[in-house]
């Protein structure tokens, strides 16, 4: 076992208060592309002012909402990956926040707990121009290929569009989700950043939020992190294969089955 991997399993192993932070890596090997990887990532094959703004939606409703009932529909046809549920087993028995930039729910369906979406998430539209989410709303069916247009459904109370309800560029982020990631972050005792680029703020803070408090940061990545402090380590490769591995490491010495709990 590496210095490094030794490291970090002593570091995890021994820490009261982790924080578990997400980006769109940790989903690419459950088959939803990344924002900025190249040839697959989505920007590769659209162009984000089009699709994540709010100026998109104003200027053509239904191209960003038939992207969105795309990404649902890949959302829909993809599964948690080893390294959600691994995340999702070290929910159930130690304190962890899972803190993630990503909108689907792999995590939730991995049976983590309590996930705070930085970026909200594609379950739950909302209205353009009242704000308000509808209560009960369900989607259309899954579209198939990426650039359908598709007009945008209204609102049950002022006939508004509905939107996809996310965070886009140039929007604040919901300030319930970011007071408590805040609040985890800077109380935790290590911090595992898995799969983000780091490049869209203020989300990516989250990792410097937690060495200024005096935590460890662990980057999982298959590209090496720059890691400017002491306190900084980088696992490199894929999240499916490292994630697993050092769950499985830190498990309790008594070897029992790690359980789900029951709700
Ligand atoms: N395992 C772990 N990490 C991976 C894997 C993998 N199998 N595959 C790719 N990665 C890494 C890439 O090396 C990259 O660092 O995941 C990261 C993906 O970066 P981005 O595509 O920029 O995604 P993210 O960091 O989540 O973007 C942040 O940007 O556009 C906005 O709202 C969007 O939430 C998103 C935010």
């Amino acid at each position: 076992m590496s210095s490094t991997v030794e490291a970090v399993v002593s570091l995890v192993g021994g820490a009261k208060r982790i924080v578990v932070f997400t980006g769109a890596g940790i989903s690419a090997e459950s088959g939803i592309p990344t924002f900025r990887d190249p040839l697959t990532g989505i920007w590769a094959r659209q162009d984000p002012e089009k699709l994540e703004t709010a100026n998109a939606f104003r200027e053509d409703a239904a191209l960003v909402w038939g992207w969105y009932l795309w990404r649902r529909a890949q959302v829909a046809q993809a599964v948690p990956n080893a390294a959600h549920q691994a995340i999702a087993q070290l929910t159930w028995t130690r304190d962890v926040t899972v803190i993630t930039q990503n909108i689907d729910d792999l995590h939730e369906r991995a049976g983590a707990v309590d996930v705070i979406h930085l970026h909200g998430s594609l379950e739950q539209p909302k209205c353009f121009a009242c704000h308000r989410t509808p209560t009960a709303f369900s989607f259309e069916e899954p579209i198939a290929s990426e650039d359908m247009r598709i007009e945008p459904p209204r609102c049950p109370r002022c006939r508004g569009k509905l939107r996809p309800g996310v965070v886009w560029f140039g929007e604040e982020l919901p300030a319930v989700a970011w007071k408590k990631a805040v609040l985890a972050t800077k109380n935790c005792d290590v911090l595992l950043s898995i799969g983000t680029s780091g490049v869209v703020f203020p989300a990516a803070e989250i990792p410097t939020m937690a060495l200024r408090a005096g935590a460890y940061v662990v980057h999982i990545n298959p590209v090496q992190v720059v890691q400017p402090s002491c306190r900084e380590l980088c696992l490199v490769g894929r999240a499916t294969e490292i994630v697993p591995a050092l769950v499985f490491l830190m498990r309790p010495s008594t070897g029992a089955q790690v359980e789900r709990p029951v709700p």
